[in-house]
């Protein structure tokens, strides 16, 4: 144990700069491992208040400025910055630098937008000291006893930090939930689209919730069990089991359902949305992922909706499930399987991404490897990675996780029928379903022989001479349109 007064100098195996709860939960955790930890905190009381809390878990050295924090650690010293993204984070890098020496690393461990984290890479690279860009997931409780960790930066940095970051991430079948991901802003990016991931896989539990509540006229408590016992087959994950955690609450203040009483507008902070931004430069079709953030987006343009509650639209005709014919067991099975298939969908499509990430920016990322660090400690951690793991073990250049023989067989063995059933149903339902419903036709797409893309091309060339290949023959071909409709081949 060290009390502020023992603090020695260079005796710290890494360093923690910001105390609130996620940097003061990741510097526990690295104590709760046998390391010697510095921390620092630009308002000296939050460090105060972490050593009089907790600074009987492990050996913490305080320090009061960032010269003094610096001068704790052990070379080549490695700390790690956990401050709000954005302009705190540069700021503090600065002092690091300025305080550090060549070799030094010095590790982001928020949710820093990638391409920040490149030119940071480059800007620290040039004074001789290292920066790495890692993404950390697993909140507040994953950091303190075991995060799953996305390192970027040199290659180098990861012998010295590997064994560090190994001994406080989460733990699968013994493997740690870290590895390095590749060089310069690679964790960022990986990061930046697992968030995107759990914005899809949220949204699609959402409508799975919403199906069965107001489509089944379940109550919370029993989609609830619903949920737990979804949670002991395919679709076990992080996610299923805190919604079952969600909807099992009651209001203390009102006896409600705890869901009833919160206000049915999602935030965001801004990984999901920098996901689509980043797939839509890259070309890369995240639908799900995309759906999911415009949903939180128009849960959230609380005026509008009021507009449309007090003006009212029509809803056409709708109907239920009894009128439909439809036994409600089948269907809450229906909307598991709905659920299994677009949460496969939205997967799919990140790994597009990070694949098409990977290949732009030259970082070399091995899918399967995500997938296997992804299992524990993440917010989407869930027994479905281990098939995922799988699938690129199978194939390190599967073209699509969708084609993969274990995957496919699950789609054909009820997951597709299901699928459609429910989509079907929730449109008759007038209930939206927008990843579900989307997810869908995406699928549908990349099956298709042919798609309407071939009339997209003779309209842009109509307009404005845009020219179109052939099905026959090589080359690329206009029609003169407003002429004699003779083809030119250029
Ligand atoms: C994690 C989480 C974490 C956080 C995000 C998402 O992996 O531990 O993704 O990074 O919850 O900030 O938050 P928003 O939903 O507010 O974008």
């Amino acid at each position: 144990m060290t009390s502020p007064q023992s603090a020695t100098q260079g005796t710290a195996q890494i360093g923690v700069v910001g105390m609130a709860v996620m940097g003061s939960n990741l510097a526990r955790n690295f104590a709760s491992k046998g390391h010697t930890v510095a921390i620092y905190n630009r308002s000296p009381e939050k460090t105060r208040a972490v050593i009089q809390e907790h600074g009987h878990e492990g050996n913490f050295v305080p320090a009061e400025t960032i010269e003094e924090f610096v001068a704790s650690l052990e070379r080549p010293r490695k700390a790690v910055i956990m401050v709000q993204a954005g302009a705190a984070t540069d700021a503090v890098i600065s002092q690091l630098v300025e305080a550090m020496d060549e070799g030094d690393i010095i590790i982001d461990g928020g949710n820093a937008l990638f391409t920040d984290t490149i030119r940071r890479e480059h800007e620290v690279a040039q004074t001789g000291r290292h920066f790495v860009g890692a993404g950390i997931s697993g909140g507040e409780e994953g950091a303190l006893h075991g995060p799953s960790i996305m390192p970027g930066g040199p290659a180098a940095t990861w012998e010295t930090l590997g064994p560090l970051l190994e001994s406080i991430s989460a733990k699968v079948d013994g493997e740690p939930c870290v590895t390095h991901i590749g060089p310069d802003g690679a964790g960022h990016f990986v990061k930046m689209v697992h968030n995107g991931i759990e914005y899809a896989d949220m949204q699609v539990i959402g409508e799975a919730y919403h199906l069965l509540r107001y489509g089944a006229g379940l109550e919370p408590a029993a989609i609830s069990a619903i949920f737990s016992e979804w949670n002991e087959g395919d679709l076990d994950s992080y996610l299923i089991e805190i919604t079952a955690e969600v909807l099992r609450q009651v209001d203390a203040r009102t006896g409600k359902p705890f869901i009833d009483v919160i206000v049915d507008a999602a935030g965001q902070k801004g990984t999901g949305r920098w996901t689509v931004k980043e797939a839509l430069d890259l070309g890369v079709p995240t639908t799900g992922i995309g759906e999911a953030v415009f949903a939180r987006a128009l849960s959230s343009a609380l005026a509008q909706r009021e507009a449309a509650q007090r003006i009212g639209l029509p809803s056409g005709d709708l109907t239920t499930l009894a009128e439909l014919g439809i036994d409600r067991e089948q269907f809450v099975e229906d909307v598991r399987r709905a659920l299994y298939a677009s949460k496969l969908v939205a997967y799919a499509q990140g790994f597009d991404e990070i694949n098409a990430g990977s290949q732009e920016y030259g970082w070399g990322i091995k899918p399967g490897d995500l997938a296997r660090i992804w299992r524990g400690g993440c917010i989407i951690r869930a027994k479905f990675l281990n098939r995922i793991t799988e699938a690129y073990e199978r194939d390190p250049e599967l073209p699509s996780l969708l084609l993969d023989p274990y995957f496919k067989g699950e789609l054909a063995n009820g997951l597709i029928d299901a699928w459609r059933r429910v989509v079907i149903t929730a449109t008759q339902l007038g209930l939206p379903v927008p990843v579900f419903a989307s997810s869908l036709s995406y699928y549908d797409s990349l099956r298709a022989e042919r798609l309407p893309a071939a009339l997209i091309q003779g309209q842009r060339d109509f307009f404005g001479a845009h020219t179109y290949r052939r099905v026959d023959m090589e080359g690329t071909f206009h029609t003169a349109w407003s002429g004699d409709r003779e083809e030119l081949s250029y």
